[in-house]
């Protein structure tokens, strides 16, 4: 048995003008799925062995999330308000304190509420594989073989095998420069962080307060006031606001001595830019994703998604073109990593 956590309040900027502050990518349906990535993500613990799930998400999104959960009959679940996120290493530690009031003793899957994970049944494994690492007081880190140098993940090194279960982690480096991502994938002896993790709560405080005390410090004052809210739990926003913000890669994965890695190999994908987006969809025989009122002509390579009147294309390859109400977004198919940088000047000019 163990307690999943669903972190669920990022912005996904690299997708604008999909995902906008007010409706951020996970509570979109991006894929061929029925549902939204945060759906799916509730929805893929089905087989397996857990408690009613904690959700931690912003104030302005509790609606959608109690809303979406309510969808697919999870309205069990619990759902913790941050007015303002301080990423992902804070976001953590609430649900770690919140567990520990609940249960004796409990063991948290961390999970990231936009991945899609295609073979569901590998995921399974992986995580009893985990849950065994994680009852022995391991914080269990997710492994993904890499195809291409990104920058925008977490490597890490395998070490010595623990039994049949996972190995041991001798680094572990967050969003490394091109170079060193280059050097690591030509060893063979990394693995991307997929950004799920197992652990004890107990255990990944002790580790918090030990490498961030200040994180740790803040996130037990923002939990020893917390007020149910109808559905919802608030937080003290107060002591949250002192919180340094810092990811649990930064500030945990990177220094621990206890982490291990499971290899999952489940077709996972983590949809963090329009050309992640275009690998996980149904192409058509020249390889072009469309969606909505769209005519394309002698069109390769190409994601065209439109939410608002025709779009017609001509004679153009490896572009994504993507069609919205109130923006109109043309780029390289190379480039869409660089479309967060295209939010952030919206915003500061707003
Ligand atoms: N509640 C809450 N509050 N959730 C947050 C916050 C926050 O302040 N910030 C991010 N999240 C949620 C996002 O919604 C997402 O589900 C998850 O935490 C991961 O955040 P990202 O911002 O998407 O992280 P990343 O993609 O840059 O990096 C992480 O994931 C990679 C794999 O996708 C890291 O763990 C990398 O090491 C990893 O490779
Ligand atoms: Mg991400």
């Amino acid at each position: 048995m163990f307690q999943p956590v669903i972190i669920a309040g990022g912005v996904g900027t690299r997708l604008w003008p999909l995902s906008r502050e007010k409706y951020p990518k996970q509570f979109l349906t991006l894929t061929d799925s029925k549902h939204t990535l945060f759906q799916d993500t509730v929805l893929r613990l089905q087989g397996l062995p857990h408690s009613s799930p904690l959700v931690i998400c912003n104030e302005e999104h509790r609606f959608i999330t109690a809303e979406q959960l309510r969808q697919i009959d999870c309205s069990n679940a619990q759902i913790l308000l941050e007015r303002e996120g301080r990423n992902t290493a804070p976001a953590i530690a609430l649900a770690a304190f919140k567990a520990l009031e609940m249960q004796d003793a409990p063991v948290l899957l961390v999970l990231a509420a936009d991945h899609v994970i295609a073979n569901g049944e590998a995921f399974e494994q992986a995580v009893e594989k985990a849950l065994v690492l994680a009852k022995n007081d391991h914080l269990v880190t997710f492994g993904i073989v890499p195809t291409h140098p990104h920058t925008g993940y977490g490597y890490i090194k395998s070490g010595q095998a623990q039994s049949s279960y996972g190995y041991r982690v001798d680094s572990f480096v967050e969003k490394p420069t091109l170079e060193l991502a280059q050097q690591y994938l030509s060893t063979g002896q990394y693995y991307w962080n997929s950004g799920m993790f197992m652990f004890k709560a107990s255990r990944y405080l002790e580790e918090l307060k030990l490498y961030q005390q200040d994180i740790y410090t803040a996130c037990k004052a923002a939990m020893s006031e917390q007020k149910p809210d109808l559905d919802f739990i608030r937080i003290n926003q107060e002591a949250f606001h002192t919180c340094p913000s810092d990811s649990i890669d930064y500030a945990v994965m990177e220094h621990t001595k206890h982490a291990m890695v499971v290899p999952l190999d489940a077709s996972w994908n983590d949809v963090g830019e329009f050309a992640a987006l275009w690998d996980v969809s149904q192409r058509d025989e020249q390889g072009n994703v469309v969606k909505g009122d769209v005519k394309a002509l002698d069109t390769q390579n190409t994601l065209i998604l439109s939410e608002d009147k025709l779009v017609a294309t001509l004679g153009v390859q490896d572009l994504v073109i993507i069609n919205t109400k109130d923006a109109l977004l043309v780029a390289h198919k190379d480039h869409t990593q660089k479309v967060k940088e295209i939010a952030h000047q919206l915003q500061t000019e707003n």
